[in-house]
């Protein structure tokens, strides 16, 4: 007798657990579901409410991706915690940015929005203007910078938070003037049919005449101002009249003293024209069976003498590859295969001290070898090139024997140092949307902050007993 409701507390005791395990299963894979599955199921707010432990948003450019997956397959692009959009007050950079007519800078890549839309929708990647390919890319940090700080107040797109817009300018640290010098310059330079003035030429005069008007310039004559001046002929007309500003360089070949120099301006890199190597497929010394690697146009003025008397020194040596061309796409990818199978890479000075050879060579890890007595190197206050790179004087470099007996002398643990750490800076050189901490526009922004606040110190010093004179004045 009593056995029997022994049983029956056993049979309702098995049945309560197993309805709990079901209810524990159940309650996994519906919070499986909602993790893994396409989100766009869930309305986010409810979304929100299930996931609690993660507290932010994927992008929507990956919205169905698997996590696990995910982990190994865009780790890179998922390192960037996304975030809805950024803090101003988290922001190194507080940026004002001047809604310039689109003629300024998105309408000279042919896009064309609606009725008063300044800005395209950054967004949305397939409503983003292209920049024109070939060697235009190289003067791109316009269109790179520019496009970042638009989508720092654009929700959903992940990057860091170095530089993020604001609206009212009295928060701005700088005031950034979008306009595309580079791009105006190659493609609008030439003055059409009866007109006077190239397009270019108008775009500056009307550059000049809108800045100096506002009162955001007249407050610091400009100088809190950052203007994009990549190419070295670009902003030719404007460069006399706003070369107050920081400017965003190629180098200072081009510029007196007074309009460009490392004080106040900010060198950029060229975007690199040739592929990037995966860093875990990089030929080590072995695989590169070319020793030296310059391919190049030939130039017989200013400094670019040298790459003449380079080549009669080396040009019957087996393992230098040493050619005269220009940068045609085959050109482009035949580099990009002799680059990848060089040890080391010259970046001898041409018509500018600068060239986007060095960074050709640094994203195909081959050890640049710079040849350019008045190159200025992009970020090298927290970027110790020699760790990377070989610096050759011109005038040691031209002394018969020197180069090719410097560079056989290294040897291959020295060289192999080298490579490691090409393979760890060449992301620094890297333009992309959207930007990823550590890539060329990020490390732009932060070179940019470093020169802010000496900036405002030397204001700030000069304000120190502008009170008291105003109060002796008034008194
Ligand atoms: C993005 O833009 C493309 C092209 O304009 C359009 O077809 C598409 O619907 C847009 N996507 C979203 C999510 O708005
Ligand atoms: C802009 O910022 C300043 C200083 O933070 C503040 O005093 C002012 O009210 C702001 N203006 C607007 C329109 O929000
Ligand atoms: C056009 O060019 C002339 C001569 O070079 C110059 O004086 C004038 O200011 C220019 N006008 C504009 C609008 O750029």
């Amino acid at each position: 007798m009593s056995s029997m409701p022994e049983k029956r507390v056993f049979s309702s005791r098995l049945l309560s657990c197993l309805i709990a395990i079901s209810m524990f299963f159940l309650i996994l894979s519906c919070s499986l579901i909602f993790r893994i599955g396409d989100r766009s199921l869930v309305p986010r707010s409810i979304y929100k409410l299930i996931v609690v432990d993660s507290g932010s948003i994927e992008p929507k450019s990956h919205p169905s991706i698997p996590l696990n997956s995910c982990k190994e397959a865009c780790s890179e692009s998922m390192a960037v915690k996304p975030v809805a959009s950024c803090d101003p007050n988290q922001a190194l950079l507080k940026v004002f940015m001047y809604d310039l007519p689109p003629d300024f800078h998105f309408g000279l890549l042919g896009w064309r929005g609606a009725p008063n839309q300044i800005w395209p929708n950054v967004g949305n990647f397939s409503e983003i203007p292209k920049y024109p390919g070939g060697l235009n890319l190289q003067h791109s940090t316009e269109y790179w910078l520019t496009l970042d700080l638009l989508s720092s107040v654009t929700p959903n797109v992940p990057r860091s938070c170095t530089a993020v817009l604001v609206h009212n300018s009295s928060r701005a640290d700088i005031f950034f003037v979008p306009f595309f010098s580079s791009l105006s310059y190659n493609r609008h330079s030439k003055v059409q049919g009866m007109e006077k003035n190239s397009t270019s030429d108008i775009l500056q005069e009307r550059l000049v005449e809108y800045l100096k008007g506002r009162d955001e310039w007249k407050r610091f004559g400009g100088k809190d101002h950052l203007i994009m001046a990549h190419h070295p002929n670009s902003m030719l007309m404007a460069r006399w009249k706003l070369g107050s500003a920081m400017l965003v360089l190629a180098d200072f070949g081009r510029y007196s003293d007074e309009i460009a120099n490392i004080e106040k301006d900010v060198v950029a890199p060229y975007k690199h024209v040739v592929r990037t190597i995966d860093a875990n497929k990089s030929p080590p010394f072995e695989e590169r069976p070319t020793l030296v690697y310059f391919q190049g146009a030939i130039y017989r003025k200013d400094g670019g003498t040298i790459r003449q008397e380079l080549y009669y020194l080396m040009k019957d040596e087996k393992d230098v590859h040493f050619t005269f061309g220009s940068a045609t796409v085959g050109g482009i990818r035949k580099a990009s295969t002799g680059m990848a199978a060089s040890k080391f890479c010259l970046n001898i000075a041409g018509d500018t001290p600068s060239s986007n050879r060095l960074f050709d060579a640094i994203v195909s890890h081959c050890v640049p070898v710079i040849i350019s007595d008045e190159i200025e190197l992009p970020y090298e206050d927290v970027l110790d090139y020699s760790k990377f790179s070989i610096f050759v004087l011109a005038s040691d470099a031209c002394k018969e024997g020197y180069l090719l007996n410097l560079l056989r002398g290294i040897e291959r643990e020295k060289w192999t140092e080298m490579w490691e750490k090409l393979k760890e800076v060449a992301p620094h050189f890297e333009y992309q949307y959207p930007s990823r901490p550590g890539d060329a526009v990020d490390m732009i922004w932060q070179a940019v902050s470093r020169k802010v606040s000496p900036l405002h110190l030397k204001a700030h010093r000069k304000n120190r007993y502008h009170m008291s004179q105003e109060f002796l004045k008034a008194h």
